[in-house]
């Protein structure tokens, strides 16, 4: 058998799991990379040939998982974030591309104001914290999530990125208990209605419901990050938080229901939907 037949079989499996075509041959040449440790060009040149050995038996283990709709991130354990790769395991969302949003609005207002005081809530694998760390020299971050082994994982990402002595981890609900106050808080809290777990796709049906769920109206984590920035923000800080799908406008009226808040700007993802809200404290 060849490297080709091996892939294409285990295509075919994932496709007979109601995989797309597409997500299934994307996974299966990260998995044989990943396993081998081969770019996509040696890949590509090893196809004609046998098997390798060294693919199996951790590449139908794999693909066993996949086929059982678990995320390809949380098999390979890692995703790529911020141009950095990330340890991530099922006590941590998996970082999404949009995410990079509240990274680059703090890195553009931290690059005029690199002696702020920042804070993340929801820090979850580290993602957001540790790419403004690793993007901002010298600027020092605290960042808090309510899950202990989140809080391991990200703790992993700031060591291996080399920020572990600028970004301090704390477990506590948003910013319980933690000194401000701040001129820029991050976030992206969890913002799924209760009710519309069953409209999610199985895959992120593996991810931790502490990260996905924000109660019945979806907005109970929002609220709750906009009174921490109430109570820790300074006057002329800014807040950059992500928000769900349709949010906008829930957003836009819990902001303006707060004296001296206002959102200056909205920023939409790459498919056009509004995701994160730059929010001045004046
Ligand atoms: C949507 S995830 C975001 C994770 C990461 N910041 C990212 O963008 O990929 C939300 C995170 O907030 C954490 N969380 C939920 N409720 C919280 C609370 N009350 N205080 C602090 N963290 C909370 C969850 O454990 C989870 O890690």
């Amino acid at each position: 058998m060849t490297l080709q037949d091996a892939l294409a079989a285990a295509r075919a499996r994932l496709v007979a799991a109601r995989i797309s075509t597409d997500e299934a041959t994307v996974d299966v040449d990260l998995f044989a990379r990943r396993i081998l440790g081969w770019d996509r060009a040696r890949l590509l040149t090893e196809l004609r040939g046998s098997v390798p050995t060294g693919l199996e038996p951790q590449f139908t283990a794999w693909v066993d998982r996949r086929a059982a709709h678990e995320p390809s991130a949380y098999i390979i354990g890692v995703r790529e974030f911020w141009s950095l790769e990330f340890a991530v395991t099922p006590a941590v969302l998996i970082p999404r591309p949009c995410t990079e949003l509240v990274v680059e609005e703090a890195v553009a207002l931290l690059s005029e104001h690199p002696a702020w005081r920042v804070a993340e809530i929801g820090t979850g694998s580290g993602c957001i914290a540790v790419s403004v760390a690793h993007s901002v020299p010298g600027v020092r971050i605290v960042a808090t999530d309510l899950s202990a082994d989140a809080l391991t994982v990200a703790q992993g990402n700031a060591a291996q990125f080399g920020v572990a002595d600028r970004v301090t981890f704390v477990e506590t609900s948003y910013l319980d208990g933690i000194a401000g106050p701040f001129e820029l808080l991050l976030a992206n809290p969890p913002y799924v209605r209760a009710g519309d777990r069953p409209g999610l796709s199985r895959v992120v049906q593996h991810e931790p419901d502490v990260a996905l769920f924000g109660g019945e109206s979806g907005l109970r984590d929002i609220t709750g990050v906009l009174d921490a920035a109430e109570a820790t923000l300074t006057t002329g800080g800014w807040l950059v938080m992500e928000f769900g799908y349709g949010q906008e406008q829930d957003v836009r009226e819990l902001v303006e229901a707060r004296a001296g808040f206002e959102v200056v700007r909205v920023r939409d993802d790459i498919e056009g939907i509004a995701r994160t809200a730059v929010i001045a404290r004046t």
